[in-house]
């Protein structure tokens, strides 16, 4: 007599063959946390909607940094909340704005230790929040239309700007048509053949960045449905990724990323680079507030959603619980 049926559950059995036989691995070096720093303030100020982040001082920033070397995570993010903001977020190219000179300032801290990334987008910088310039002519009642070859040059000033000062990866998040071969473009003729670019590929409209808008205090009224990929378009997020390594991408990303695994595993299927994945505000808003309910167990979920981020096909993961995470991870080892 036999019961085949019961034979692949010797693999669960105890906890020594299920942590040999676990397919998917996470470890520090494969989290990102993304960082935000503000101009003006002198201590850390929190962001309601996301409880345990904070907008960094100068100072708290180069404190924070050096913990994230200490934990060995694989990088940071930073994100610039300017001050003063205009219409063609001049901020951003500016080598005294915000986001340059923190991105000086990590480098000189951190530089060897953490991949040193900068966001690449002018949405903290303009007055309108789009992450473009705006077209002039805006016919009434019609949506609003980036200018997509305008804010190509505003992208490329900006691409010079953080790899001047010293960012080792641009992360291109406005999602312009041939972002990544324009910037790629002014950084080899600049001689920055060496600064990385992360392209932001398959990147999602939707209602999952809400918490961010807080973060950078956005000025966004509307959407940005006219220029961020449709959430029922899974092809399309893939020919995205495919013609940003066209187009010189070292790195991919889809994001959000619970809701989008699908997309994650299609594109890692696809493209022959490293896929990352962004856990992004609003997924992180979600668990904490369940969580500070006693709703959920926070870092059941918190592991676990990161797993299975890693299980779709991410090879690295910004996550804002980046440093917690690397934390757990190495007490389990
Ligand atoms: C664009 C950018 C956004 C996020 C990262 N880069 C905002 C947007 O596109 O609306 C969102 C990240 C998050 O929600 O955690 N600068």
């Amino acid at each position: 007599m036999s019961f085949p049926e019961h034979r692949p559950r010797r693999l669960r059995r105890t906890p020594a063959v299920r942590r040999l036989a676990r397919e998917t691995h996470l470890v520090p070096s494969q989290l990102v946390l993304p960082m935000f720093v503000r101009e003006g303030i002198t201590e850390p100020s929190p962001i309601g909607s996301m409880p345990g982040i904070v907008q960094h001082s100068m100072d708290s920033l180069r404190r924070a940094v050096a913990e994230a070397a200490e934990q060995r995570i694989g990088g940071v993010m930073l994100f610039g909340v300017p001050e003063v903001r205009d219409a063609v977020g001049s901020g951003a190219d500016d080598p005294n704005g915000i986001l340059n000179r923190a991105t000086e300032a990590v480098v000189a801290e951190v530089g060897d230790a953490l991949v040193v990334q900068t966001d690449l987008c002018l949405d903290e910088f303009t007055d309108h929040g789009h992450c473009g310039v705006l077209r002039q002519a805006q016919e009434p009642g019609s949506e609003v239309a980036v200018d997509n070859d305008a804010t190509l040059e505003r992208y490329t000033a900006m691409g010079l700007a953080q790899a001047r000062a010293g960012s080792a990866m641009l992360g291109l998040s406005g999602m312009m048509d041939g972002q990544v071969g324009a910037v790629r473009e002014a950084l080899d003729a600049e001689g920055f053949t060496d600064t990385l670019i992360l392209a932001y590929s398959a990147k999602y409209a939707g209602a999952f960045y809400g918490p961010f808008r807080e973060a950078v205090d956005s000025q966004l009224k509307g959407d940005r449905r006219s220029y961020q990929l449709d959430p029922g378009n899974g092809r399309e997020g893939v020919r995205e990724a495919l013609l940003d390594v066209e187009e010189g991408a070292d790195v991919v990303m889809v994001k959000p990323a619970l809701p989008y695994l699908d997309v994650l595993a299609d594109v890692k299927a696809s493209v022959d680079v490293p896929v990352w994945a962004y856990q992004v505000s609003g997924e992180y808003a979600m668990v904490e507030a369940a969580a500070a309910h006693g709703w959920i167990d926070r870092r059941g979920a918190i592991m676990e959603s990161l797993l299975g981020i890693r299980r779709a096909g991410a090879d690295a993961i910004l996550t804002y619980w980046a440093l917690e995470a690397a934390r757990w991870l190495r007490a389990e080892l």
